[in-house]
């Protein structure tokens, strides 16, 4: 199970595991339990399972501006929270039963029960982002900061609509899956990036900039997700070919089925009319392999991490902070290798 971390960002962790075990300290009914579980910290292990790439991120951007890391972590834990109500929801929608190399919320309660929890992480999440009044972070930042937590949230929202959506639908292109995985994904990364710059320094070119790279690394950053879950194996701490199984349409069946030979595009077809259980789930795959569609989304994933390098030379910012997103930028996209 990874829950490895680029290293420029190693040091981020501890701050930020302090500030969210704080949190939940003084909360002891049983709807909390469900959100320790989620959060790794059942049975008295504070052991955090998942990359904390997003709040990372976030902190790398707030130093970038010449914040103060302490005073922003409230807008770094409202961020990780948010993804794990996604997350706890996700399961829910795409029926995992792993997450974190864990039994999934859900799975060891109840579908019923885990939207609770998922929508009590929410809650928690946006009142832990007012908390940055109580670290003097001026109140217009903290209200701007508000609206990107809850306007990531529509976003990802609608993106997770359209990814359920695109499940039962063969025909579904490039430009339709972008707008999905940038709401549901990438979305994320560009609040981490934005919000981060505005907590230090309010809004500006500086913020917009930063917004525009974090789109793109999170765009490349589901990418390699969506590689993962075909080409991956358990490090993943998921169950792997669950993409292929629900038809979902990610980047490389996206890829396959605009760009196969009417002999291919039959095969898949006639695969995705067979109920999920008996989805011939390898066949599908052996068809991307010869039509090199890893290769193929490898390549778009670079692209968007190239279009990000780009835009961060336009940034100013000192020297470290810099580097500490290109580390980090490059470390995503060799997580598939
Ligand atoms: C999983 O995100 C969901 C995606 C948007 C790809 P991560 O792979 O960052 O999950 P954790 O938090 O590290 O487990
Ligand atoms: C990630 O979608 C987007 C959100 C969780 C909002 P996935 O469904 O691909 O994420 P994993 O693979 O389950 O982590
Ligand atoms: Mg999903
Ligand atoms: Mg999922
Ligand atoms: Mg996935």
């Amino acid at each position: 199970m990874s829950h490895k971390i680029p290293g420029a960002l190693e040091h981020y962790r501890l701050p930020i595991d302090s500030y969210m075990t704080e949190l939940f300290q003084s909360k002891h009914h049983e709807l909390y339990e469900m959100m320790r579980h989620q959060l790794g910290w059942e049975e008295g292990s504070l052991t955090y399972p998942g990359k904390y790439i997003r709040p990372s991120l976030m902190l790398v951007s707030v130093e970038g501006c010449g914040g103060d890391v302490d005073k922003a972590l409230p807008g770094a834990a409202a961020l990780e929270l948010l993804h794990n109500f996604s997350l706890i929801h996700d399961d829910i929608q795409d029926d995992s039963v792993l997450r974190r190399g864990r039994p999934t919320v859900w799975n060891n309660w109840s579908k019923s029960q885990a939207i609770n929890a998922g929508d009590g992480m929410y809650a928690i999440s946006r009142l832990t982002l007012l908390d940055l009044l109580d670290k003097g972070i001026p109140h217009d930042r903290v209200i701007a900061a508000a609206r990107f937590l809850d306007e990531t949230c529509l976003a990802l929202c609608e993106g997770q609509y359209n990814d359920l959506l695109f499940e039962d639908q063969l025909t579904v292109s490039l430009a339709e899956y972008d707008n999905m995985i940038t709401n549901k994904t990438a979305s994320v990364f560009k609040c981490a990036f934005e919000m981060g710059a505005v907590i230090a320094e309010g809004s500006g070119t500086r913020s917009k900039a930063l917004g525009i790279l974090g789109l793109e690394l999170g765009l490349a950053y589901q990418i390699v997700d969506d590689i993962l879950d075909i080409w991956g194996d358990s490090e993943t701490g998921k169950q792997i070919g669950i993409d292929l199984r629900r038809g979902k349409k990610s980047l490389p069946i996206v890829y396959g089925l605009n760009n196969s030979s009417s002999d291919q595009y039959s095969k898949l077809k006639s695969i995705y009319q067979s109920s999920a259980e008996n989805r011939d789930v390898d066949e599908i795959k052996n068809i991307l392999d010869v039509m090199k569609a890893k290769e193929y989304c490898l390549i778009e994933a670079k692209n968007h991490w190239n279009r990000a390098k780009v835009l961060l030379d336009g940034i100013e910012m000192p020297k470290d902070s810099m580097e500490s997103i290109l580390l980090s930028g490059q470390y995503l996209l060799e997580r598939m290798k």
